[in-house]
């Protein structure tokens, strides 16, 4: 007689039941690892200078974002055209931006992004006007009905200069802060680099680097 014959009918019933709850647990857990969804990394590069060290930071950063599964994306302004913003309130009526350029389609793709990483070097104490110009369209965010499409994300900044003196890039640094305290966006990391001029200089930079990809690491968490 084997295992199974020599039970009775009650614990067979109880055995079929104990697989029974196995597999629902097993099951339960791969849709749980299935569902578990990508965070989506939006980074912002607001140095018209391709390979500089805006470029070279938040490539780190993303290439960290990445390797811990982020789904990561970069999005030049340089090569976009985003104008001014007219303060028309359009957009707070229900109607489209009167500006029909390239923002547009940011929007969305800022709506759908669980975090956006700002980079801008610091242009005369400020950002350059690529990121001046899009900050200012983020108007579109501000109205009641589109609060819904910025809210929960999460913002991260990478500014570098050419001064050695950290102060060079308060006033860079309150006008994000302040935007984004105004918007209810969590600025959760600044990356602030005194110290670098030449396209791409930041890369000698080791601790800088590696820092910017754990920074990824952690956003894709
Ligand atoms: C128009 C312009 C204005 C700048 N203004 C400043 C400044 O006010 N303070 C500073 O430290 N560096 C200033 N810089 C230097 C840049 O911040 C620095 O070269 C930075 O590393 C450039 O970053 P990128 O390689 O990503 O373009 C300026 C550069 C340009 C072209």
């Amino acid at each position: 007689m084997n295992s199974i014959q020599g039970m009775g009918i009650s614990t067979i019933y109880l055995f079929k039941k104990k697989i029974l709850k196995s597999v629902d647990f097993i099951m339960e857990d791969i849709e749980m690892k299935e569902t578990k969804v990508k965070k989506k990394i939006l980074g912002i590069m607001g140095s018209p200078r391709k390979n500089g060290n805006t470029h070279v930071m938040l490539s780190k950063i993303l290439e960290g974002a990445k390797e811990s599964g982020a789904e990561t994306e970069i999005i030049f302004l340089g090569d976009l055209r985003i104008q001014e913003c007219d303060g028309c309130y359009a957009c707070w009526n229900g109607n489209n931006c009167s500006k029909q350029d390239d923002m547009n389609d940011l929007y969305e793709k800022i709506s759908e992004s669980d975090v956006l990483i700002f980079g801008t070097p610091v242009y005369w104490y400020g950002p350059t006007a690529l990121m001046k110009a899009f900050l200012a369209r983020f108007v579109y965010f501000n109205c009641t009905e589109n609060r819904k499409k910025i809210k929960n994300k999460r913002a991260v900044l990478a500014v570098p200069f050419e001064e050695n003196n950290l102060e060079t890039a308060n006033p860079l640094i309150q006008m994000f802060e302040k935007s984004f305290k105004y918007l209810n966006i969590p600025l959760i990391e600044k990356i602030i680099v005194p110290g670098v001029t030449e396209r791409g200089e930041i890369l000698k930079k080791e601790k800088i680097m590696m820092y910017c990809q754990e920074i990824g690491h952690e956003l894709a968490k």
